[in-house]
């Protein structure tokens, strides 16, 4: 059986996910890695190992799959000492161009999906009398045009942390959000260069961060003694939520 701490980590195949995976093995965590992609496991039992990592095929819309994946772990480990929900996506558009569909699917999956996965561990976390919850959200929770869809469901991660922490701050369970900015992922790698140019160009920074910037924030959330630390919502967006940079 695992003895090192664990940690659920969604959307682990790519991108943020996949840094997060990385930066949690790298601090001493055994990872649960899920996410929907059907080919990742092999290539993410290639890189981190099977002492490290194991891979859970899981849509974390799916309430049967999340109720499914969490009995499983309690059968197989003694805790559950982080999860870290950021699985997400983005159908963009106007809203007098966007389908219900579009409105759905992202509200399903950045909301409801973390929502369900954060209603399993938060029974298991109480019980245990310890655990931490970083949701990713987004800078875009803020507004961002032709984003109704996604910027709702950000904000709706946003409050949801915020509940939790009062919920289970008494558990020694902390709750918080990471607001990334424009990050270098394959999400990102679809825009145009002319959009990605202009976005960079508004960045304080001019710069894009990398997945990297997330996963150590991440990071600093899942340590044992960050309790005190709990439902804030920190930015990793190079100063892009700060206003105006004309
Ligand atoms: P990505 O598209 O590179 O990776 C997302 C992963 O989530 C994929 O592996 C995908 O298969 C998985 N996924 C999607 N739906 C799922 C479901 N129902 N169940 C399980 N897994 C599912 O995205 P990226 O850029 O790494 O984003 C990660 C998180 O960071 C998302 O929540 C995103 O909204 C957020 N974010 C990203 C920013 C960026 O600039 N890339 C900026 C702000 C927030």
């Amino acid at each position: 059986m695992n003895t090192k701490p664990l940690a659920i980590v969604t959307g682990a195949a790519k991108g943020i996910g996949r840094a997060i995976c990385k930066k949690m093995i790298a601090d001493g965590f055994y990872v649960v890695a899920v996410d929907i992609d059907a080919n990742a496991e092999t290539d993410l039992i290639a890189e981190f190992g099977v002492s490290n990592i194991e891979y859970k095929l899981i849509n974390i819309c799916k309430e049967d799959q999340v109720k499914e994946l969490f009995a499983t772990i309690k059968t197989t480990h003694t805790t559950i000492d982080a999860l870290v929900n950021n699985a997400g996506i983005i159908k963009d558009n106007l809203i007098w161009n966007m389908s219900v569909d579009d409105f759905d699917a992202v509200i399903n999956v950045n909301l409801k999906g973390t929502w369900l996965m954060c209603r399993e561990a938060a029974i298991l976390m109480k019980e245990q009398k310890s655990g931490r919850i970083v949701n990713i959200a987004s800078r875009a929770w803020l507004g961002n045009r032709g984003q109704s869809n996604y910027s709702a469901s950000k904000a709706g991660v946003v409050a949801l942390t915020r509940v939790l922490a009062l919920e289970l701050g008494k558990y020694n369970v902390s709750v918080n959000a990471i607001a990334p900015g424009l990050i270098d992922t394959p999400l990102t790698q679809k825009l145009t260069t002319e959009v990605l140019q202009k976005l960079i160009d508004a960045q304080p920074s001019k710069t894009m961060g990398t997945p990297n910037d997330v996963a150590n924030a991440v990071a600093f959330l899942a340590k044992a003694d960050t309790q005190f630390i709990t439902g804030q919502t920190i930015y990793v967006d190079g100063g892009k939520s700060i206003g105006a940079n004309m």
